[in-house]
């Protein structure tokens, strides 16, 4: 997707997510409803959903696409690489990221958002693209700003 059509895209969707996100503070309603507008209105979305980062264990919370780990090995690929740097991780080619762990091997490029509560990591919000090199920096900005609604 161009980058101005991907920003405009993002500004809708953080506006209608705003709106949407006015029913209840629970977060996994919160996040279910992230995961499924975010995957219903980008097209290069192929797996979209959230990693909950519960009793030192990666376990899988809302998502939309197909099925998924539920558990992802300690220390090992871009979910944890995103926990422990703290930092938002961009793979344009999950299959030169070391360690990457292939829940569908359809998966061909990869973002990992991690968010926070009182200054401690809740989890990550993790897409999935089917092409290479999907994600940029217009992608984190925005995931980064829609992961602060939860
Ligand atoms: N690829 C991720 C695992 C989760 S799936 O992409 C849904 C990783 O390497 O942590």
């Amino acid at each position: 997707m161009e980058t101005r059509n991907k920003e405009a895209r993002y500004s809708r969707i953080y506006e209608q997510l705003k709106e949407l996100l006015t029913k209840t503070d629970f977060e996994i309603s919160r996040m279910s409803t992230i995961a499924a507008v975010l995957h219903h209105k980008m097209d290069y979305f192929f797996w979209t959903g959230f990693y909950l980062f519960i009793n030192d264990e990666l376990l899988v919370g809302p998502y939309q696409g197909s099925l998924a780990c539920q558990k992802l090995e300690k220390n090992k690929g871009v979910c944890w690489a995103g926990i422990n740097q703290m930092k938002t991780i961009i793979v344009p080619d999950v299959h030169q990221f070391p360690g990457h762990i292939a829940c569908d091997s359809r998966s061909n490029s990869e973002i990992v958002v991690p968010f926070y509560k009182n200054n401690k990591v809740v989890g990550v919000l993790d897409v999935d693209s089917t092409k290479l090199n999907s994600f940029d920096e217009v992608d984190a900005i925005w995931l980064e700003k829609i992961c602060k609604l939860i």
